[in-house]
């Protein structure tokens, strides 16, 4: 008989948000439906770095269409209101968007900010369509109009979450499933 893999990481969550289990569900359920909406073209899907990495993985395995993806790393600079946000580019696509149908990939959309500034920059430089796909949607931090998901994994309450990408202090992206963190693992930094 096989042991149980034990995960000392697993110590440091209250409580299990998503298995693993639930989070290929998700993303097979969302890969059959970007997969008839974008029948006979060729989507260039966008992940969002870092966070989008394990959802980005599993979701093409999904995608039963050509598609292409590319990577883009971004900075949020938050001021005191909504109007002073600001988002620079630390790692740019590296390729042509022009006429291109895009899907912007990413873990969690929270106040939206950031995602609504990437559509618009996107906009600009010539897609012929933006689309967004999120693991997690947090409606009650959201802050903005015009960065409303098509593709939602599932709606989540204000919890902290870390885990499959989402990180505390850029760590607990490898768990392989979404979990509460406990506590007084981010209490104790106060
Ligand atoms: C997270 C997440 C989104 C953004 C959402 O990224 O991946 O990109 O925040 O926040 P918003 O809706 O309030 O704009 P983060 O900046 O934490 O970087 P990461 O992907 O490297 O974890």
């Amino acid at each position: 008989m096989t042991k149980k893999r034990i995960n000392p990481l697993d110590n440091d969550i209250q409580e299990i948000f998503l298995s693993h289990e639930d989070i290929v569900t998700i993303c097979a359920k969302l890969g059959k439906r970007i997969s008839k909406d974008y029948e006979g073209k060729t989507p260039l899907l966008i992940g969002l770095l870092r966070g989008c990495v394990p959802f980005l993985a599993e979701l093409i395995k999904h995608l039963t269409i050509h598609c292409e993806y590319d990577f883009l790393e971004v900075e949020s600079y938050f001021g005191g209101t909504v109007s002073t946000h600001a988002v620079t580019i630390k790692r740019d696509l590296t390729s042509d968007i022009v006429g291109r149908h895009l899907i912007i990939v990413d873990d969690i959309i929270d106040t939206g900010l950031t995602l609504k500034t990437i559509c618009k920059m996107l906009e600009d430089k010539g897609a012929a369509s933006i689309e967004i796909a999120t693991l997690l949607n947090k409606p009650a931090g959201r802050n903005v109009i015009g960065a409303d998901p098509k593709y939602i994994g599932t709606e989540i309450p204000n919890a902290f979450v870390v885990g499959f990408g989402l990180d505390y202090q850029q760590k607990y992206r490898n768990l392989p499933y979404i979990g509460i963190l406990k506590p007084h693992m981010y209490q104790k930094d106060k």
